[in-house]
């Protein structure tokens, strides 16, 4: 069984509502109760680290299904809320234990996905990712609203969650990219950094990251649907 960290710190001010997205009612639970739900389904036995603001006063522990978790501060970015889990869970995951870090904000997940992450993580050293190739056609602006340029697609590929390393890896990954400054947005760019090619896992597009007010409808849609 893996180690889950979620980072669920942040405050989703894209969305435009009274509260951060994953408190947000997604068919009638939380969307952070609905995608610990996911992960629970996959990894019944997984230990969970959830990235929580210190301040957050709607967090409801009744919403955690894992008998083994605990609740850790979340930082300033993203990035430093997945540092502080692994920096909590030192001495209690061994060098070699896969981590997948998946995003609070994304419940559609299906368990056939997070298997198939796990597996990739498990038998390939450098770690895997779930991803899905993009789709539209890829326009760069001028920065003044008009297109300078059509990128190609070919080889691009939408970069998802969950993210999986081995711990030891990921700590150091994101203790180098944080001393060299590299810029960090998910796991897999700082292990990238270290010169190492993650794998690339083709996913469901429907894995959506709820970021803006039009995601949480298309999030109920589609839970529907893979119920179905
Ligand atoms: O805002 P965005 O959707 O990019 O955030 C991705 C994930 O990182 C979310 O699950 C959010 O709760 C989490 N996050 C965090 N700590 C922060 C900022 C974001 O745990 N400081």
């Amino acid at each position: 069984m893996p180690w889950l960290v979620v980072p669920a710190a942040g405050q989703g001010r894209r969305m435009g509502a009274d509260r951060p997205k994953q408190y947000l009612s997604l068919g009638g639970a939380p969307v952070l109760a609905r995608t610990l739900e996911r992960l629970h389904l996959a990894f019944p036995r997984a230990r969970l680290c959830l990235c929580l603001d210190p301040e957050d006063s709607r967090f409801d522990p009744a919403w955690v299904p894992f008998a083994d978790w605990r609740r850790v501060a979340g930082g300033a970015e993203r990035v430093d809320s997945v540092a502080n889990a692994l920096e909590a869970i030192a001495g209690h995951a061994a060098d070699g234990e896969p981590v997948l870090v998946h995003d609070v904000a994304r419940p559609c997940v299906t368990v056939d996905d997070l298997r198939r992450l796990h597996a990739a993580v498990v038998e390939d050293a450098v770690g895997a990712l779930l991803a899905a190739p993009v789709a539209d056609t890829m326009k760069r602006d001028d920065g003044a609203g008009r297109v300078r340029g059509t990128e190609s697609r070919a080889g691009l590929w939408h970069a998802l969650t969950p993210q999986g390393f081995a711990y030891g890896l990921l700590r150091r990954a994101l203790a180098e990219a944080a001393q060299c400054g590299v810029a960090v947005t998910d796991e897999a760019s700082a292990v990238e950094a270290l010169g190492m090619a993650p794998r690339l896992v083709s996913a469901r597009r429907d894995n959506l990251k709820i970021t803006h007010p039009e995601d949480l409808p298309l999030a109920e849609l589609i839970l529907a649907a893979q119920a179905d």
